[in-house]
């Protein structure tokens, strides 16, 4: 095992080397928050995706959308993240670097600084040495920065824009279209996986904080009274370790507890968010996370995004950077929807029908037109308006018409008290919402994976990755580069990649070595065609993680590799 104040270092050189992770534009002098994709890493990236995609999609029965990444201002004025989407950033008086200011109080054991007002906040930290030059930083101004890129939309520079710093509201802005899709019912979810922008002040940890990053977002929009899940029974039972706010602020381990249990002790707010939580352990673990680095911390009240009434973040262990959160599940409540309805005007509800017709006593305003219009004219039809939407006391009552106050007496209108029929009412949903960062729970796979052991009197690096996962699913070798086996191995290559398996062949160098290259890329097994396969029409599949091996003949090898590689058989059970 890597030693872990180095793992970073192994991991990353591994993720270099081999075409995992590259620093982008390189050539020019690379971007700190901005990184490539190399052939494996995309196909990696990709693979945790379509997992994503297996839970979200296929079992949970939501569709998926694509939005821009482009949105108009208006979309983030109404979000609040114009306001509200920024952190505090002080600029070193001494170099000039600019510094996220709670991170470097953090990073002197100062937590919670963030919540300081600015003067505070700067007496906090006089007496600090900036991260990036060490001097003292003295007299500093705090300020606030905006995390949003902004950009222009067209010619002209008129229209303002913004890259969006979350995928969530494409979804929130196509609601009523989604609400016809879905037939008008709750709940129902909806889900995108994209790329998302956040201007961040300073980023100094590699893959965990880029500048343009991937989310797989799910939005799940539920009746505000009823945040009863419909499958709660799914994950009732599943057991996930919970960092909960009492915990954290007695200095208490996480308490592992099942679903049912932690939502009637009131430790998990409803059953949406504790079924999310059970769903969220599962996948990262089937992705490749090590289920004793991970559990779920519950934000304090202070570190709660402006839209959040609830939120648990699934954060895994990370030798290089402690807790890395790389999920958040929030409870949003109808935050989003009603900043929507209030800024376009578009009505943003749901019409819940009631099981049986109420009867319900109404009062109805009944302007009188014959009175009205010839003493307002012109205006008479506005007055009539407000006076419908009014509330009237016993004399009269006051109306504002196009600014203006107007006492209207009650002899201009009627109440009539009227008993109407009422077959249900207008709700504005509750979102429910689950947020994956793809790139981090990419890196913190690769690190949990990363293995060095003793073979022989050599070291042997390897990835542990789930088949699943792994970016080549399978290597193809001819034993000898010569006599037929190489055209047998290309030939069962082939064969494999019309099955849909990714299939690497490799001839080149001692077989050895073709091994090892195969380990360290996560490979998780190894077809080699060798002189008995001319004789008998088999060939040997080597396990990565045992390095054993085991005689599969060609015909059955695509049928075998498949059940490998979705987990319906194991390496074990083959050699049984
Ligand atoms: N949509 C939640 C987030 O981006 O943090």
């Amino acid at each position: 095992m890597a030693e872990m104040n180095d793992i970073y270092e192994k991991v990353m050189d591994v993720a270099r080397r081999r075409g995992f992770v590259w620093p982008s534009s390189e050539i020019y002098g690379s971007v700190a928050g901005f990184i490539d994709y190399g052939p494996l890493g995309a196909m990696m990236k990709r693979n945790i995706e379509n997992l994503w995609r297996s839970f979200y999609i296929v079992q949970e029965g939501y569709y998926e959308i694509e939005c821009p990444i482009i949105g108009p201002e208006t979309i983030f004025v109404a979000s609040g993240h114009v306001k509200e989407f920024a952190d505090i950033m002080i600029q070193c008086p001494q170099c000039g670097e600019y510094l996220r200011a709670d991170h470097l109080a953090a990073e002197h054991g100062i937590e919670g600084a963030g919540a300081l007002p600015a003067e505070a906040f700067r007496e906090v930290l006089y007496e600090l040495p900036c991260s990036a030059c060490g001097e003292r930083l003295g007299d500093t101004d705090v300020v606030s920065f905006n995390l949003m890129f902004e950009t222009t939309i067209g010619p002209g520079s008129q229209r303002r824009g913004y890259l969006r710093p979350e995928t969530a509201q494409g979804i929130f802005t196509d609601f009523p279209r989604l609400l016809r899709f879905y037939r008008d019912k709750l709940p129902f979810g909806v889900v995108q996986i994209g790329k998302s922008y956040r201007n961040e002040i300073s980023p100094r940890q590699g893959m965990i904080r880029l500048r343009e990053f991937s989310q797989a977002e799910a939005e799940i929009f539920v009746h505000p009274d009823e945040k009863r899940h419909p499958a709660f029974h799914r994950y009732a039972d599943y057991k996930a370790p919970l960092l909960t706010i009492p915990q954290q602020l007695e200095n208490k381990p996480p308490l592992t507890t099942t679903m049912r249990a932690a939502v009637d002790a009131g430790l998990i707010a409803n059953e949406y968010v504790a079924y999310f939580i059970a769903l969220t352990h599962r996948l990262l673990v089937e992705i490749g996370v090590d289920p004793a680095r991970l559990r779920f911390r519950q934000h304090l009240t202070d570190e709660r995004a402006h839209y959040a009434e609830d939120c648990w973040d699934a954060e895994v262990y990370s030798g290089r950077f402690g807790w890395v959160e790389v999920v958040g599940i929030a409870d949003r409540t109808d935050y989003d929807l009603q900043a929507h309805a209030r800024h376009s005007g578009t009505s943003m509800t749901v019409f819940i029908p009631y099981d049986e017709v109420k009867r319900v006593k109404r009062r109805r305003i009944v302007p009188d037109m014959g009175m009205l219009g010839p003493k307002f004219r012109g205006r008479a039809k506005a007055i009539a308006e407000a006076l419908v939407a009014s509330d009237p006391g016993k004399e009269g009552v006051t109306v504002v018409v196009d600014g203006e106050e107007i006492f209207i007496p009650a002899d201009l209108y009627q109440v009539r008290e009227e008993e109407v029929e009422v077959r249900g009412e207008e709700v504005v949903p509750h979102v429910i919402e689950p947020s994956y960062g793809i790139d981090r729970m990419l890196y913190v796979v690769l690190e949990h994976a990363y293995a060095e052991e003793m073979v022989g009197d050599e070291v042997r690096t390897v990835l542990r990755l789930p088949p699943a996962v792994a970016p080549v699913q399978v290597a193809v070798f001819p034993l000898m580069n010569r006599d037929g086996l190489d055209v047998i191995a290309q030939q069962i290559a082939g064969t494999l990649a019309q099955h849909g398996i990714i299939a690497q062949y490799d001839d080149s160098g001692a077989i050895g070595r073709r091994y090892r290259r195969q380990d360290e890329i996560g490979t998780p097994f190894a077809v080699t065609v060798d002189y008995d396969t001319k004789e008998d029409g088999t060939v040997t599949i080597r396990d990565r993680d045992s390095m054993e091996q085991v005689r599969v003949s060609i015909d059955a090898l695509p049928a075998t590799v498949c059940s490998l590689i979705s987990g319906t058989t194991t390496f074990r059970k083959l050699r049984a």
